[in-house]
């Protein structure tokens, strides 16, 4: 299992809960923030912005994927933090699994935090066994 410092992930947290202060999030009342960090140390953020069509809705991690793209590049994602708004640890949906194994080895670590409490670290695959890959 990949090891991330906690320095690490107290810098992801940070950015998470700033993003999630971005979220658009009027349908829910649920706003969300995500932060990714990639090989070199960059992160890139992401909140949730909904839609009155509601399926038009972005998760905030589909966001930061966007965000790494445009401004770091498709560099390998080592892990990622997802905050919501509940007391309950908020973990990526089925489809941001999918978005984040695109450009994430098996072993990048995923952590929720509720309020003040970080879940364990837990591995991509662990949230998304055998992720959907083009045949190479
Ligand atoms: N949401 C996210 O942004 N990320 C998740 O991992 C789960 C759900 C958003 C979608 C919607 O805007 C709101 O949370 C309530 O479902």
């Amino acid at each position: 299992m990949a090891t991330i410092d906690t320095s690490v992930w107290e810098r992801l947290v940070a950015a998470a809960v700033k993003a999630r202060a971005h979220a658009y999030a009027p349908y829910s009342k649920f706003p969300v923030g995500a932060a990714i960090r990639v090989e070199g140390g960059h992160i890139a953020v992401g909140c949730n912005v909904e839609n009155v069509s509601f399926p038009c809705g972005q998760c905030a991690e589909a966001g930061a994927v966007a965000n790494l793209a445009v401004t770091h590049g498709r560099r390998s994602i080592q892990a990622v933090v997802v905050i919501g708004a509940s007391d309950r640890f908020t973990w990526p949906c089925g489809q941001c699994r999918q978005i984040l194994a695109e450009f994430a080895p098996p072993d990048a670590m995923v952590m929720s935090v509720a309020g003040d409490r970080w879940s364990d670290p837990v591995r991509l695959d662990e949230l998304l066994p055998h992720a959907f890959k083009a045949v190479e």
